[in-house]
């Protein structure tokens, strides 16, 4: 049965709970994506087993069974594909992807950050931030690129930066904008609504 929705898998590493502010909104009748997939290269993610008891294809893939990075990418599109996969979105997903895999999903493949991208890419965003001494931090929703953290952006949120904040307190006042913008963003690009035009 086709449903008009825009197939979407994701992709996890831990947690997930950015992959649950998403399968929650993909409830919702009207909404245009719908979930096909959690895909963790990490076994023990948290995040599968919650998808699972949702009923949820998962599927874990652990990066450590495949000798080259090239392996473990052809047998993530293979699953991507065996799932009818149209949009993927990584949530917390911390594997490097190569070109070749980032091309193949060019404009189809969105990421969360939790930073207001272009700053702060790469790790350990919210201790640089708190070090940087920065009074506005935030997420960021973009298509994905070659260069990490990198690629056109669908959606920011801008959060404070209070005094003698940790990099956890912020980390938790980031995650809860990453829960509201990643489903409009998700419906944004399933809806067509933003599409890249000259890489922005
Ligand atoms: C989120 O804060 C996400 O933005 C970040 O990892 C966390 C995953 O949490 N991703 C990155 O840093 C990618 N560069 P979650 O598993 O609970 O969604």
């Amino acid at each position: 049965m086709t449903t008009g929705k825009i197939r979407t898998s994701i992709l996890i590493s831990g947690r997930g709970s950015n992959m649950m502010a998403l399968v929650e909104a993909a409830r919702a009748p009207l909404y245009p994506a719908e979930i096909a997939a959690v895909i963790s290269n990490r076994p023990e993610a948290e995040g599968l087993k919650w998808a699972a008891d949702q009923g949820i294809p998962t599927i874990a893939l652990d990066h450590k069974q495949f000798a080259t990075r090239t392996a473990f990418e052809a047998k993530l599109h293979a699953t991507l594909m065996e799932y009818r996969t149209e949009l993927i979105c990584c949530a917390g997903f911390m594997r490097m992807l190569t070109g070749g895999f980032i091309e193949r999903w060019r404009d189809r493949q969105l990421n969360v950050h939790p930073s207001l991208l272009p700053a702060f890419p790469g790790l350990d965003t919210h201790a640089r931030a708190v070090d940087a001494g920065v009074r506005i931090a935030g997420c960021t929703v973009h298509f994905m690129r070659l260069e990490m953290d990198s690629g056109p952006i669908v959606a920011q949120a801008a959060v404070p930066v209070h005094s003698g904040d940790t990099a956890d307190e912020l980390a938790a006042r980031v995650l809860a904008a990453e829960h509201r913008i990643y489903p409009m963003a998700l419906a944004l690009v399933a809806s067509g609504r933003a599409r890249v035009v000259n890489e922005k």
